[in-house]
């Protein structure tokens, strides 16, 4: 039987919780027993004693030396995985191309880590897949936040005082974030319109009542889902065909990304300084770089008089559906990687287990973050020996 590890993740300003209450009976049906940390639920809204049947500790050393499984949902300091046991597993957010130092402590600590980013984008690894779960509530805040900035309302309003017109949205990348943002934009009453590089998004954004704009553009459709790559000259030859779309908009929600490149740049200052006094512009991408060229990662500006949102981390703003998702997902993979007895038994086999799998057995095991970091992409622990 393995104990479960949940920490209090709210020392590192997140509001998230990687377990949440309703997971418990499912688990110990499993066979797994939950250590959780005091108060790591209460910041998302799951009070200690609603963890049924879970034991609590306030000492983090006894939850780090104990468990057998740590799920997070960010990463830990490299000093909590030093105190893990070998062999333990840790689950969460460990962004391991980013995070050479966790990625070391856990070869150093021979802890299997598994991270949530690197959950392959295919149809049987939906259920894990952890970076879509937060990118739809991404698409869904992003929204809002435009709404609340706007100086005029979204919807169409008939009143005694005259017909107010509904706001025009128009969204850039119809993807995860992209689709959501669109589903909300909608039932707030905006008119909206979308492009994707990706011809294939259109029977989508038009079933979600959106019109899907057609641009004279080489289209991109890339493998897994994903868009390929523009070069410089293309992405030119985009902002030119959008300027009249973008200036015409009162919220442009963008949402362009390609996986491991810098955010496509589609919006310039020319663009933002057409637009409408008070037009909102929210940079979903920020985090990597901004698809628009006046985005401050992090900040809400104003520049020639149009207010740019390039928040990140807005998933942890809805904390307590974001951990919901974070725990379904969690007892999910769980399911995975114990048997029915509660032991672990990690089987290399299962693309979706060895995709997410960064280290094991003191080796770096993960070709993507082998590379990152400069590494021959073999390893000597094959992924295939089960613990
Ligand atoms: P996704 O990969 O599902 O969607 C991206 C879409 O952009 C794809 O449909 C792709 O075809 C499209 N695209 C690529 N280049 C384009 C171009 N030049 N023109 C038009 N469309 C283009 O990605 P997902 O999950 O929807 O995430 C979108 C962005 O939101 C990412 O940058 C992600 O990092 C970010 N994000 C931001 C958060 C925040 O708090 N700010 C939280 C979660 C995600």
């Amino acid at each position: 039987m393995i104990t479960l590890g949940i920490p209090n993740e709210s020392r590192s300003g997140d509001q998230r919780v990687a377990l949440t209450p309703d997971a418990m009976k499912r688990l110990s049906r499993a066979g797994i027993k939950v250590l959780l940390e005091s108060g790591a639920g209460l910041e998302a809204g799951f009070d200690d004693r609603t963890y049924e049947g879970a034991a609590l500790t306030s000492d983090a050393n006894e939850l780090w030396s104990t468990s057998d499984v740590v799920a997070m949902v960010g990463a830990p300091a490299p000093t909590d995985i030093e105190r893990m046991k070998r062999g333990a597993v840790l689950i969460g957010m460990l962004a391991p191309l980013q995070n050479p130092e966790i990625v070391n402590a856990c070869v150093s600590a021979g802890v299997t880590a598994m991270a949530y980013e690197l959950v392959p984008r295919i149809t049987r690894a939906q259920a894990v897949d952890v970076l879509s779960a937060m990118s739809s509530l991404a698409g869904y805040k992003g929204v809002l936040l435009a709404a609340t900035h706007l100086p005029r309302q979204f919807p169409m309003m008939m009143t005694a005082a005259g017909t107010i017109n509904a706001s025009k949205v128009f969204i850039i990348g119809a993807g995860v974030a992209g689709l959501q943002a669109i589903a909300t934009a909608k039932r707030l009453g905006a008119i909206v319109e979308a492009y994707d590089l990706r011809p294939s998004v259109k029977e989508q954004v038009e079933s979600l009542g959106a019109r899907f704009i057609e641009f004279q553009i080489e289209k991109k459709e890339g493998q897994g889902g994903y868009a390929a790559a523009q070069s410089e000259s293309e992405q030119r030859q985009q902002r030119e065909q959008m300027h009249n779309v973008v200036i015409g908009a009162d919220v442009v929600i963008t949402t362009a990304a390609v996986p491991g490149r810098p955010a496509p740049k589609l919006i310039d200052e020319d663009m933002v300084r057409g637009m409408n006094r008070g037009s909102v512009i929210v940079d979903l991408a920020a985090e990597t770089g901004g698809n628009c060229i006046l985005t401050e990662p992090g900040r809400i500006v104003t520049k020639h008089h149009v207010t740019i949102i390039g928040l990140t981390g807005l998933p942890a703003t809805i904390p307590y559906h974001a951990s919901q998702m974070l725990s379904r997902i969690l007892t999910t993979l769980l399911g995975t990687i114990a048997d029915k007895q509660g032991n672990l038994t990690l089987n290399f086999e299962d693309e979706v287990v060895a995709g997410m799998t960064v280290t094991h057995e003191g080796e770096i095991v993960s070709p993507r973050v082998r590379q990152a970091l400069g590494l021959s992409t073999e390893a000597t622990v094959t992924q295939g020996a089960a613990t």
